[in-house]
């Protein structure tokens, strides 16, 4: 068994674990992966402060979101077709989440329901929505997300339309994957992975098999996504979600400070930075870059939290330190599920806390909710120079 000390050891596991179209579904950016890229290094110009001298003990990364306490300001993101990445992907992703402390986020686009990840776990998680065309559907899916108990709504801004990566486009990307020879081949020498689907009946869509009707093919996300996402998508329609569901509400893809003013108007209780990890907009700036306008624009009103890029302990605290509330990881959860199962996304959330937990007592700090700017060396020119 390798010894696993960071992110990047179970990306590494990971890769070798997990079909390629699935791998490739989650470590895509769209077109020419600026973004996605820039999301990651950004992270890299900001530096820390060192400070010595300091007690050290009892330390604590616990800090609030959307008025939940949590072990840490982590929440695991909403990522389709987790269950494709191991067997019963969002129910062990969402157990190894509850176990820690922090919130989990299933996906509309989830593999296992909603009810059936409500069933396997004890606490609430947050259920994240697409703005779909058919708002019938999406009332029931707002009402089931009440029944299941879960404790926000995320509420996704930034795909109206999906940007193009290549790669699934390549793959012929579905959730079963077809059986052509190039997936047999690939798939039969992914073993761990093939044994785990053999072993569950979850293989599809499992919040909208049964419940959309009209979908002519189920299995295509791509073709799915062009025919119920809602291309009119506006501010306004957060009223009546918000009125339906009654809770917390999050919305999540906002990357402007213009935006970020539009959001707080909606009422809602929390905005995530974010450009859906570089898999939307390619040629945006990254998230970690345009945080700090928007904390100025709006960061005593709202909520503001982070998404896009994270890999470590580190990159949390520097968003936190900065101004924000929370961060949200993808990926770094993906590669420990793909690698290990729910053993890997609680390892993932280990190395992310005590790299976190590490970070801040060198930097003299012993409550990551005392971080700011302070801790922190910004490049006088970080948001950058533009015309
Ligand atoms: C869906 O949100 C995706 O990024 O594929």
């Amino acid at each position: 068994m390798p010894v696993i000390t960071n992110i990047n050891d179970l990306y590494t596991l990971y890769q070798k674990r997990v079909p390629k179209m699935f791998f490739d579904y989650c470590q895509s950016g769209s077109w020419t992966e600026q973004t996605f890229q820039e999301n990651v290094s950004d992270f890299a110009d900001i530096r820390l402060r060192q400070k010595v001298a300091v007690d050290m003990t009892n330390r604590s990364t616990a800090m609030k979101m959307v008025g939940q306490d949590y072990t840490m300001p982590v929440a695991l993101a909403p990522v389709g077709l987790t269950g494709m990445q191991h067997a019963d992907g969002e129910i062990k992703a969402a157990q190894a989440a509850e176990e820690f402390g922090v919130p989990f986020t299933l996906s509309t686009m989830s593999i296992c329901s909603l009810e059936d990840v409500a069933a396997h776990t004890s606490k609430p998680f947050w259920m994240q929505l697409y703005v779909l065309r058919d708002r019938d559907f999406m009332g029931r899916l707002i009402d089931r997300a009440k029944a299941a108990d879960c404790s926000a709504l995320v509420l996704t801004y930034d795909l109206q339309i999906l940007g193009q990566r290549h790669k699934d486009i390549k793959n012929g990307l579905s959730a079963p994957p077809k059986p052509t020879i190039a997936n047999i081949i690939n798939m039969v020498t992914k073993q761990r992975w093939a044994w785990g689907m053999l072993g569950t009946k979850r293989h599809s869509f499992g919040n909208l098999v049964g419940h959309v009707a009209g979908v002519s093919d189920m299995a295509d996300l791509g073709a799915w996504t062009s025919e119920q996402f809602d291309p009119t998508l506006s501010w306004d329609e957060v009223a009546w979600i918000k009125e339906r569901w009654g809770g917390p509400i999050i919305l999540k893809g906002i990357l402007d400070a213009e935006d970020a003013k539009m959001a707080v108007k909606t009422g809602a209780d929390a905005i995530i930075v974010s450009n859906h990890g570089g898999r939307q907009l390619d040629g945006a700036l990254s998230s970690i870059r345009m945080l700090p306008s928007i904390l100025d624009a709006v960061g005593d009103q709202i909520e503001v939290h982070l998404d896009s890029g994270i890999r470590s302990g580190q990159d949390v605290l520097k968003a936190i330190s900065m101004g924000a509330k929370g961060t949200m990881i993808g990926r770094a959860y993906v590669y420990g599920l793909g690698a290990m199962g729910k053993a890997g996304v609680s390892t993932a959330l280990e190395v992310i806390h005590k790299e976190l937990d590490t970070t801040m007592a060198l930097c003299g700090e012993r409550e990551l909710s005392n971080m700011s700017r302070e801790n922190l060396l910004i490049p006088k020119n970080f948001a950058g120079d533009w015309m």
